[in-house]
């Protein structure tokens, strides 16, 4: 099973998306293993979109990351990373197609409510910036029976 970092951004928790967000994972099938709200300090705004370090948005979306309370998510589940993208959309409302996050909730240019992690490495380097190992919960999701089916020991 996969890991993926989430963060609600500002905007969506301003705009009192978290919960309607959320249940689109949840119903999905993918597990929630963390979840804390918090205020993501510059340092921390700095580590988490470093690759961006130098892009002309680069302030302004540091800026963006620290303006509000942020919640932050560890979704886990098969192919977590791809799947939690595709459902994200692409990356500003007014391109992103219907039925994705940033299409059914997003007109900005900027303000695009939702990061994911893009790939094994970022999410493996993410989670640890926003989860101590202790934070992250490992349980047992009954309704996973019927979220994959079996092959010997695999869940597909
Ligand atoms: P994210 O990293 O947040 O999941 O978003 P992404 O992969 O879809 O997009 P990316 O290219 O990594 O950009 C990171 C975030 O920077 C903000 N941005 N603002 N021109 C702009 O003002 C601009 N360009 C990018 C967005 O918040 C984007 O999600
Ligand atoms: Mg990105």
């Amino acid at each position: 099973m996969q890991r993926t970092l989430v963060v609600l951004k500002g905007d969506a928790v301003q705009r009192q998306l978290v919960g309607q967000i959320l249940a689109r994972f949840e119903q999905r099938g993918l597990k929630i293993v963390g979840l804390k709200m918090l205020q993501v300090s510059m340092d921390l705004a700095k580590r988490m979109y470093q690759v961006h370090e130098g892009k002309e948005f680069h302030a302004a979306l540091l800026e963006f990351v620290t303006a509000s309370p942020v919640v932050a998510v560890v979704l886990e589940g098969n192919n977590a990373i791809s799947v939690t993208r595709s459902m994200m959309g692409p990356t500003f409302g007014p391109g992103a197609p219907g039925g994705t996050i940033r299409g059914d909730y997003g007109l900005s240019q900027r303000y695009n409510l939702i990061h994911g992690s893009d790939s094994p490495e970022s999410a493996a380097g993410e989670i640890p910036l926003f989860f101590r190992d202790d934070e992250l919960v490992d349980y047992i999701l009954l309704a996973e029976r019927w979220i994959y089916a079996r092959k010997g020991q695999e869940l597909i």
